[in-house]
């Protein structure tokens, strides 16, 4: 692939923010440059130095006055469930039976999953998402149709097969040999072929029996290298659901403490309806409490804690949980954020939801060194941001001062229409997509 400089208002974070205007969490070039060469950052800087150290012969895609950034991370969503967003009109068990269970049933089909995977994949990179973790239905053609898409653009993506045994139709549950045995194949095939990473994925202990959830146990102890994503508090009819199943344990995470999934690859999704024992319990183990903003407005499920997390010392992420949540933006998704947390007497500032995007969400997932900011040494993945992408944006930009302003801007007024453009190892995606692929093969 051939070296260029991506020229642009260039933003990275080194920190995280402590208030609204801490100068010494990021980098920010007004004329900056990155300079990419073989799908990696080779420099970050002022254009003017960047440039110095380049041949006159490499090319340079010029973004201004639009942003630079690393390209967002999604810790959390659902593959299967990218036409299942808009589901009406129930909480999470009856939406899961009623709607979810229903379409999770289509990716037995390899032609669906594959389908479904394409279109999955481009609506991330027109969002500027470079990296997801993702669960895939229980069918192994679902992984494959994950991993296949994903590897045909270079994508960082992390995903499992949906390991569940009970409390789910027929057609949807596996055994616990059976998600051991497909779950084993998987990981041989696909961990660390190119850019992909396994999920081990028990889907939540309602819908695994102690046997597979023994079975998850040894799953992550043989691979301690693969994460661990399940789902944790994140509804009141949940956990009494849960918890009824596990009588033996002290609450919904002691459920997983005690078949040892909780460590610093495990991603739980919403820890909304948590106990301080049990945020304590995150915090000791390192496992990451997943912020899922719009999914928990839309199913009525509750408001996450940030400041408990914060204050017990648990590490936390950011996340769409697309089909629960509603949008494939991350933009979108720190708009609904910032609600939530205000909601609650908290305040989020830009710098901070930023950071949440790009370098926190890298670091919950153990990945800084790769993803997340632009760094030499980093993979080029790239989002470019327009402020004023709609005339109402537009308008109110007439009137901003600060970064941190147009930053606020962009989280709260911005959409896909705000990614100029986004860069794949290197790779523009946006300006060389196929445009009309969606409807052509309706
Ligand atoms: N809990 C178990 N499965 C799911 C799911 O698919 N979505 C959400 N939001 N919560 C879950
Ligand atoms: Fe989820």
């Amino acid at each position: 692939m051939s070296d260029q400089l991506i020229r642009g208002r260039v933003l990275t974070f080194v920190k995280e923010p402590a208030g609204v205007d801490d100068a010494g969490s990021y980098r920010f070039f007004e004329d900056g440059a990155v300079f990419v060469s073989k799908g990696k950052i080779a420099g970050v800087g002022p254009y003017g130095d960047v440039a110095k150290h380049v041949g006159p012969s490499v090319k340079i895609a010029d973004h201004r006055p639009h942003l630079v950034m690393p390209g967002f991370i999604d810790t959390h969503l659902h593959f299967p469930q990218t036409q299942a967003i808009a589901s009406y009109g129930a909480q999470l068990l009856e939406w899961l039976n009623t709607y979810i269970f229903v379409e999770e049933q289509k990716f037995k089909a390899p032609e669906h999953a594959a389908f479904i995977a394409d279109r999955f994949m481009d609506e991330l990179l027109s969002n500027g998402t470079t990296t997801a973790a993702a669960y895939c239905s229980v069918h192994p053609e679902s992984v494959d149709a994950f991993f296949t898409a994903a590897e045909e653009r270079n994508m960082l993506m992390i995903g499992g097969k949906v390991m569940m045994d009970r409390n789910a139709p027929d057609a949807l549950r596996d055994t616990p040999e059976k998600g051991y045995d497909e779950t084993k194949a998987l990981i041989a095939k696909w961990h660390g072929r190119g850019r992909a990473h396994y999920a081990i994925s028990p889907r939540f202990a309602i819908t695994s029996t102690p046997e597979q959830m023994e079975v998850s146990r040894v799953l992550a102890a043989e691979h301690p290298d693969c994460y661990v994503q399940t789902h944790l508090s994140e509804n009141r009819d949940e956990i009494a659901f849960a918890t009824s199943l596990y009588p033996e344990a002290k609450d919904y995470t002691d459920i997983y403490a005690r078949y040892e999934l909780l460590g610093r690859k495990t991603l739980l999704g919403h820890c909304i309806h948590l106990s301080d024992r049990e945020i304590s319990v995150l915090a000791k183990t390192g496992a990451v409490g997943v912020f899922c903003p719009t999914s928990n407005l839309f199913l009525g499920s509750g408001l996450f804690d940030r400041d408990r997390f914060d204050r017990l010392g648990a590490r936390h992420a950011v996340a769409t949980d697309v089909g629960g949540g509603t949008s494939f933006s991350m933009l979108e998704t720190m708009d609904e954020a910032y609600k939530v947390l205000h909601l609650q007497g908290q305040r989020l500032s830009p710098l901070n939801s930023f950071y949440m995007l790009t370098l926190g969400n890298a670091r919950a997932l153990d990945l800084e060194h790769r993803i997340g900011s632009l760094h030499a040494g980093a993979d080029a993945d790239i989002v470019v941001l327009d402020s004023r992408a709609k005339p109402a944006m537009e308008l109110r930009m007439q009137v901003a001062s600060t970064l941190a302003e147009e930053l606020f801007v962009l989280q709260t007024m911005g959409d896909d229409r705000s990614v100029a453009e986004v860069y794949v190892a290197g790779k523009p995606m946006k300006s060389g997509r196929r445009e009309t692929k969606a409807e052509a093969v309706r």
